[in-house]
């Protein structure tokens, strides 16, 4: 059965963005491992998101509802996001808060695979990805990819496209992500228990 694997963009920068350009990159290197990889991209950009406020999932408007459904069809993900405030965006915040945890009906990460990606404007916040991304994915039940990357402005060219070793990173992290989910199909799954949140 074919793999799909969508990629969030949480950088709302218009064209060009480095953060959407490790994506294509990234992207490219998942298809050479295997051709027959479905990619997307959801760029929040283009999406009138709501801001999450705790409602029910199908009380958003239909964007927001949309977003949604291209996370809940994929079979696996690219996570990226420039850095702001030593942190990932509020965009991506939004867009994980507004993703369902419900271990019962509704809980569309859990036992997929996630590899993340981040560009900042110095070096200074590498670490992001690594105690934030991470763990909130580990929330969710997902499981990251070991090889994370992150890219500063020296892994860019004049046209914010990635160069030098970074490239290959980003490759490698593709196939990564793929190679995982085909070996956790393989073994007939592995979800990971639900964090039980008492809810009032
Ligand atoms: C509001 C804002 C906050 C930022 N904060 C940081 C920061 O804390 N640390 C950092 O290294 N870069 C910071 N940057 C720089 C961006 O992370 C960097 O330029 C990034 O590569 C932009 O990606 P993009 O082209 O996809 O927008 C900030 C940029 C903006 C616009």
């Amino acid at each position: 059965m074919g793999l799909s694997v969508l990629a969030i963009n949480g950088s709302l920068t218009p064209p060009p963005s480095r953060t959407r350009s490790l994506i294509d990159v990234t992207l490219a290197g998942a298809t050479a491992h295997d051709p027959a990889v479905k990619t997307a991209v959801l760029e929040l950009r283009e999406f009138d998101l709501e801001f999450c406020d705790g409602r029910r999932p199908d009380q958003y408007n239909a964007d927001t509802r949309k977003a949604l459904a291209m996370i809940a069809e994929a079979d696996a993900y690219l996570v990226a996001t420039p850095v702001y405030r030593a942190s990932y965006t509020g965009a991506l915040k939004n867009l994980f808060d507004l993703v369902p945890n419900d271990p019962d009906r509704n809980d569309p990460l859990r036992g997929k695979v996630v590899g993340l990606l981040a560009s900042g404007g110095s070096d200074h916040h590498y670490l992001l990805l690594e105690h934030q991304l991470r763990p909130l994915f580990g929330f969710f039940g997902a499981h990251s990819a070991s090889r994370a990357v992150y890219a500063a402005p020296a892994d860019f060219d004049g046209a914010k496209q990635p160069e030098g070793k970074i490239v290959a990173e980003l490759h490698a992290l593709g196939k990564e992500v793929v190679q995982l989910t085909q070996l956790i199909r393989q073994a007939g799954g592995m979800q990971p228990e639900h964090l039980r949140i008492r809810r009032t």
